[in-house]
């Protein structure tokens, strides 16, 4: 999709620059996730800004409890579908748990293949000061990095639970450095997940890149769900911060079921829909 200045913002491919712009205008940044080819075409066709190949694929396509066990592989198998849907929307991979922690050289490499191999316009990776320096080595290649602190849920067992994160003082003080840390390392935006909402405006408003909420409250830059969750497909996470804008398991499962049913009563096909 080429660019001209003098179209909107929202009709123009999405960079990295852009949502910096929409930032400075006080746009909104709508962000969702997606993991293959047809839901990604509807997500493009939709306006949203940035679409997230999230590690959440092991959630809501893998029937997994965590993060944790994805793939570089799986992330760019998923990627490569979402990428093949997508002609205006900003294409962000998560790189797997352990594909960037063990040092930067290794990290680039991987970042390169979901690059070079899936098509993603940037990558995202969790954690602050421990991923700072890889932040900088990924972007000084030329890959845009997106960092995401808060809940990291690739660190679910040391953290435990699912609960808000930065509630306290201390975490809050650590977050606060993080997201300067990151910005400062070259990071193009930041994800924060499951803060509490005075926490996620103070540090929207101290940082020059775009700060894209989850469970974050209303002051972000932007805000991103999970597109299983907010269509109602998977029901079985069901925190507050999710606005199912659809109930599309009961829907589905309605289908599923006269359809089932037709077939048993050879009710389908009808002549009309054979040859
Ligand atoms: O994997 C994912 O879907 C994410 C979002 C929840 C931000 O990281």
């Amino acid at each position: 999709m080429s660019q001209h200045r003098d179209e909107p913002l929202t009709q123009r491919k999405v960079t990295t620059n852009s949502l910096r712009t929409m930032k400075e205008e006080g746009q909104c940044i709508a962000a969702l996730t997606a993991y293959d080819y047809t839901m990604a075409q509807l997500l493009d066709r939709a306006g949203v800004d940035v679409l997230l190949v999230g590690d959440s694929v092991s959630t809501v396509m893998q029937g997994l409890e965590t993060t944790v066990t994805v793939t570089l592989d799986h992330m760019l198998y998923h990627s490569t579908l979402v990428r093949r849907g997508v002609e205006r929307a900003l294409v962000v991979g998560d790189l797997p748990f352990m594909t960037y922690q063990v040092n930067p050289d290794e990290a680039l490499r991987n970042a390169g293949r979901m690059v070079k191999e899936a098509g993603v316009e940037a990558v995202k990776l969790e954690g602050g000061r421990v991923v700072a320096e890889t932040v900088r080595r990924i972007v000084d290649v030329g890959i845009p990095v997106m960092g995401h602190l808060g809940l990291t849920p690739q660190s679910i067992h040391k953290f435990g639970t699912y609960q808000v994160r930065a509630r306290d003082p201390e975490e809050a003080a650590v977050l606060k450095r993080d997201a300067l840390l990151l910005q400062d390392a070259g990071a193009f935006a930041l994800v924060l997940e499951k803060v509490p909402a005075e926490l996620a405006r103070e540090v929207t408003e101290t940082l020059e890149i775009p700060v894209i909420g989850i469970g974050a409250g209303p002051h972000c830059d932007g805000q991103i769900l999970v597109s299983h969750d907010m269509l109602g497909i998977c029901t079985r996470f069901n925190p507050r911060f999710v606005r199912r804008y659809a109930q599309m398991a009961e829907d589905m499962q309605d289908a599923f079921e006269r359809y089932v049913a037709d077939v048993r009563a050879r009710e389908f096909p009808t002549m009309d829909e054979s040859y």
